[in-house]
């Protein structure tokens, strides 16, 4: 790993005290959340003092330390490289595009529903008038435009086309905010844990990642923010958090100050209950990132960014260096899909709270030590796993043909090793095969047993 890379990652952890505690304290979470693959090598401690900017004593009580723990390996005239503790798996990181896994929850999306091979049928007549032109709509085909706003004034959140900005997805909305508003070195607010590629963005942007602890109860909000804030009140990836009404009217207070980034990727999978007022409603300056992905298709990779007429030109201008608009007909298909939106939700729903239920079912029966609040929204379990460690547990489970995305992913830091995503989006016949594997992988966790590969940090 360069030094200078290693310096940015480190950046989030400096300034705590004792400064070697804080360097071992960042170099440890990102060996455990995959950011320094296991076997990559570190600076020798005299050129990461440098670039830190700390003394070589600092950096050398610091890798002392993880040589102790087994985090650090170093071999006589090669330096030191990073390893895990008791464990030095044999083959390399496991990839997104290796064999196919028995079972992929390292993914919480759902297949395509029945419908959308209707509305790719629809889609196709409804194109033919457009081919006459050049295809490139910059903020989106104007009848999807239309269907968004209309989706989002239903669910309360009054919404005009000219509101609304179509992207390639939620994700894709979110760096488009970064790359307009946030400033190099500034801090954005994110919560803890979040979705891993909310976190990677905010890096790539060379922004710093700030964490705001959530849990089922709500988030734990620090002093007031300034700059970027990135929630998501709707079935929180990966808690399941959905926020009441007095949690968003007390955020937005709170907010004064800094500019709300409202992710509604999973709001339309409210699952008990009657969903909540959209957290744009409460604040006028809120921006909010939408998706097909989790209530329709994620192949789909389309969504949208609702913010202000003159923001969203803003958008459209950083854009511009990056693709110059999304597809026609997938447009097309997705504005069939939001018109027939209730149907298709209704059903949605009704599969994922089966898939819910039956998986807390199986679990409390097969491991009984793990725990995990039961979500009302979305479609994961954040499951505390009574001990085991996640990263290990996930290693064995790719051994058995089951990939997972390890708790450490989802924070800015690497901790919440003792935690695991759990997506619920497998049918219910498919999860006593699902719950087998678990059990499997976790008594091969609980042992000495060093797994082959490590997870991939791909994740959905
Ligand atoms: C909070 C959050 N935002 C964004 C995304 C990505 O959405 P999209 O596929 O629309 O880019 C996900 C996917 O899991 C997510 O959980």
């Amino acid at each position: 790993v360069r030094v200078d890379r290693l310096a940015l990652l480190l950046a989030p952890w400096l300034g705590g005290a004792p400064a070697y505690a804080a360097v071992a304290t960042g170099l440890r979470g990102l060996a455990l959340d995959g950011r320094l693959p296991v076997g990559s090598r570190v600076p020798s401690e005299r050129a990461l003092a440098v670039a830190l900017g700390l003394s070589r004593t600092t950096v050398t009580a610091a890798y002392d330390v993880l040589r102790g723990e087994g985090y650090l390996r170093s071999d006589y005239g090669a330096g030191s490289a990073v390893a895990l503790p008791g464990a030095r798996p044999a083959g390399p990181d496991d990839q997104p595009g290796d064999r196919p896994a028995v079972l992929d929850l390292s993914v919480a999306a759902l297949p395509a529903p029945a419908a959308l091979v209707h509305a790719v049928h629809e889609a196709t007549h409804k194109l033919r008038p457009m081919l006459a032109g050049h295809g490139l709509h910059p903020l989106g085909v104007p009848a999807l435009r239309e269907a968004i706003a209309d989706h989002l004034t239903g669910r309360g959140l009054r919404t005009t086309p000219d509101q609304v900005l179509v992207t390639a997805g939620a994700l894709h909305g979110w760096n488009l905010v970064l790359t307009a508003l946030g400033r190099v070195g500034s801090r954005v607010l994110v919560e803890q844990p979040t979705y891993p590629a909310v976190l990677d963005a905010v890096s790539a942007h060379r922004l710093r990642a700030t964490p705001m602890p959530v849990g089922p109860a709500g988030w734990d909000l620090p002093v007031a923010p300034g700059g970027l804030v990135h929630l998501t009140p709707d079935g929180q990836n990966p808690t399941g958090f959905s926020a009441t009404a007095l949690q968003r009217r007390d955020l937005v207070r709170w907010a004064t100050g800094g500019t709300l980034v409202v992710d509604e990727t999973f709001a339309d999978l409210t699952l008990n209950g009657r969903p909540v007022r959209p957290l744009g409603a409460f604040d006028q300056h809120a921006i909010t990132l939408g998706s097909m992905s989790k209530a329709f298709w994620a192949g789909l990779r389309l969504g949208w960014v609702r913010a202000e007429p003159d923001l969203l030109r803003r958008l459209t201008q950083a854009r511009g260096a990056q693709d110059l608009a999304s597809p026609v007909l997938e447009q097309l298909v997705a504005t069939e899909l939001l018109h027939a939106a209730e149907g298709v939700l209704t059903e949605r729903r009704a599969g994922l709270r089966a898939s819910r239920d039956a998986l807390i079912a199986a679990l409390r029966d097969a491991l009984p030590a793990w725990s995990f609040v039961r979500p009302h929204a979305g479609m994961v379990l954040w499951v505390d796993l009574g001990g085991l460690s996640s990263t290990r547990l996930a290693g064995h489970a790719l051994d058995l043909g089951l990939r997972l995305t390890p708790g450490p992913r989802f924070t800015v830091d690497g901790t919440a090793d003792g935690l695991l995503r759990l997506p619920f989006t497998l049918p219910v016949a498919q999860v006593p095969q699902l719950v087998e594997l678990l059990k499997e992988a976790g008594a091969r966790a609980g042992t000495r047993a060093v797994a082959s590969r490590l997870p991939s940090r791909w994740t959905a």
